[in-house]
């Protein structure tokens, strides 16, 4: 899935009935749907039927009984076919809404619970392409594949009216259909890969959309809204040349069809004119056959169209079927094993681990023991490995050599979702959903007591702003919360970590430094966030560091020196510059001040 163009091609037996089985829960209503079309057909059939008795008996012969008789069965049988066309739209579109909820669903559990490399490699606007785009086509199958019965089984009631009509005639009709036959099936295959053509493409523009409107601020800042539309077009224009093709090709599907029609039906006026005149046929039938005819076009007609849409819709099938089977796409899993508080120990034991597509180790036989209560800083150059390292604690990613152990046994024996509510995680982004901020601070649970979240805010001294804003507790604080200032935001998500209670605690201090008062604050509300927890901090403040029970130095994936501040001073030169560079701030030293 991570190119969008490469993937095996399913056969169309396998898409036809993965399409379907996604309807079989609605048996019921779409046999009532069926009949509904049946009768629908029948009625169609009649029309034509009607013609003959209407000329011959009404217009020839004077007939007073079928004057009456006629318009009134012709009233009632079509009357009829409206009341069950209705029923079957109605049936259809029912349950091709359901399909798609139900397929949107599927989509959306599935990638959700892919493991964290799978969304470092790919886009996030084409996952949203796949739930939102593809998924819609296939709900078009179905009501196609309804429509491409029905009207076969029209054409097929009008061709044998036709021949009860008038077989020789009909033979005239008949013989012209094969000539139909090499057109549709190469038009088919064109549509088909015209169509998964168009939803790559809306996946790429939806790709696009994503990446300019989330950064829309580097966008403004660079005054780059020209190139940006420039590039944007480039992409439209592509999608557009796409359906314009598409549509040529549906299009002249449609005028072949009609053109072997019109073929046809020259043939019948000659050789029915000549059987009327010579008195071997009444006007009626001829009529009545005509009129079938004419009315085996729409159908004709219907099924080429419906067969585009499936086409369309089993492109798309095959790029959500690909989702949803593809053996590289496997769901996380964690052991069977519940973590049981409390936490004791964490090891790690001579880790190896390379980014999947990298040829060097990220991180590359680390060791390092965190124990109960301890606070542990790790400090090292930018790319050195750290965030590399405590990513590996929650598994968001695995080791590829070496092991981690908590409380001695192997994380992968722990249950995701026990080992993940034991960790409290606070990264540099400070991410908030857009919920109101009681939802943001209780997001590790659905069940919770107001109270609770207030007081986290009120560890996090996020409580006084929060009241202050517009609805308090229940204001939206926007995508990546908007709304809010940088440093409240991160009191929130402190809060959040503060309200999860974990054991054990993992941080990934900010590196844009806040002005001092903003800063002093973030700083009180992770000093209660810490009290009384095991933590480890990739730190870039000297307050943390010299809180610090142990200071872990990384250089290029290894760890290089640990020890206090004092130790690593003396001892580790990597240390004392980084110190230098990025402690010895004299602004970090006041507000280090004012926190001890
Ligand atoms: N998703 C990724 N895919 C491939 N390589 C990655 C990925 N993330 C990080 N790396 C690489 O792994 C190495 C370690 O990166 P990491 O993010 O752990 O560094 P860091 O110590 O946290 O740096 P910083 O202080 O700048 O945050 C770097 O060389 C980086 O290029
Ligand atoms: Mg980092």
């Amino acid at each position: 899935m991570k190119s969008d163009k490469s993937f095996k091609y399913l056969s169309n037996r396998h898409l036809i009935t993965r399409c379907l089985s996604y309807f079989a829960r609605f048996k019921g209503r779409i046999a009532l749907a069926v009949v509904s079309m049946l009768v629908v057909s029948g009625s169609t059939g009649f029309q034509a039927w009607v013609v003959q008795p209407a000329l011959d008996d009404i217009f020839i012969k004077k007939d007073g009984q079928a004057l009456v008789f006629v318009p009134l069965l012709f009233l009632a049988i079509m009357t009829l076919k409206g009341v069950f066309r209705y029923l079957q739209n109605y049936i259809m579109n029912y349950c091709g809404l359901k399909v798609l909820e139900r397929l949107r669903f599927e989509v959306y559990s599935k990638i959700v619970r892919l493991p964290m490399g799978f969304f470092e490699g790919t886009q996030v606007g084409m996952l949203m392409s796949r739930i939102l785009n593809d998924v819609l086509q296939i709900k078009e199958s179905l009501p196609a594949f309804i429509m491409l019965t029905r009207e076969a089984f029209t054409i097929l009631i009008l061709i044998g009216l036709v021949f009860y009509r008038n077989a020789a005639l009909a033979m005239w009709a008949v013989l012209v259909l094969p000539l139909a036959f090499f057109p549709f099936v190469f038009i088919s295959r064109k549509l088909r890969k015209l169509g998964r053509l168009a939803q790559s493409k809306v996946a790429d523009l939806s790709v696009f959309l994503q990446e300019s409107f989330s950064g829309i601020r580097v966008v403004k800042a660079f005054a780059n809204e020209k190139p940006e539309i420039a590039r944007f077009q480039k992409e439209n224009s592509r999608l557009t040349d796409i359906g314009v093709r598409q549509n040529l090709f549906s299009e002249l599907s449609s005028r072949i069809m009609e053109q072997v029609g019109v073929f046809g039906v020259a043939l019948v006026m000659w050789y029915g004119g000549l059987q009327v005149v010579e008195g071997r046929a009444t006007p009626g039938e001829f009529f009545s056959f005509m009129a079938a005819l004419a009315m085996l076009y729409e159908p004709i007609k219907k099924m080429d169209s419906s067969n585009s849409t499936i086409q369309m819709a089993f492109a798309s099938a095959e790029r959500v079927f690909e989702v949803l089977d593809s053996p590289d796409m496997v769901e996380e899993a964690g052991g069977a094993l519940a973590f049981e508080q409390p936490f004791e120990e964490l090891r790690l034991d001579d880790v190896h681990f390379a980014y999947a597509g990298s040829e060097t180790n990220a991180l590359d036989g680390v060791s390092l023991t965190v124990r109960r209560g301890q606070r542990v800083a790790i400090v090292g150059p930018s790319g050195s490995g750290k965030t590399t390292l405590v990513n590996l604690i929650p598994r968001f990613h695995d080791p590829s050599a070496g092991r981690i152990l908590l409380n001695g046994r192997d994380l992968r024996d722990y249950t995701l979702g026990s080992l993940r509510m034991s960790l409290g995680m606070v990264s540099q982004e400070a991410f908030l959903f857009n919920l109101p901020v009681t939802q943001n601070i209780a997001y590790a649970r659905a069940d919770f007591a107001q109270e609770a979240v207030e007081r986290a805010a009120q560890a996090a001294f996020a409580h006084d702003f929060v009241l202050a804003l517009p609805e308090g507790y229940e204001t939206l604080v926007g995508e990546r919360g908007a709304r809010i200032s940088g440093g409240q935001r991160q009191r929130l998500t402190i809060a959040r970590a503060i309200f999860k209670d974990p054991p054990l605690l993992i941080l990934d201090e900010a590196t844009s430094a806040l002005d001092t008062e903003s800063e002093r604050i973030v700083q009180l509300a992770l000093e209660n966030l810490m009290k009384d927890r095991t933590s480890i901090v990739i730190a870039h403040r000297l307050s943390t560091v010299l809180n610090a029970d142990m200071i872990v130095v990384m250089e290029a994936g290894r760890i290089v020196a640990q020890g206090s501040h004092a130790e690593l001073l003396e001892s580790c030169p990597l240390y004392a510059r980084l110190y230098q560079m990025q402690f010895s701030d004299p602004s970090a030293e006041v507000m280090d001040e004012a926190t001890l």
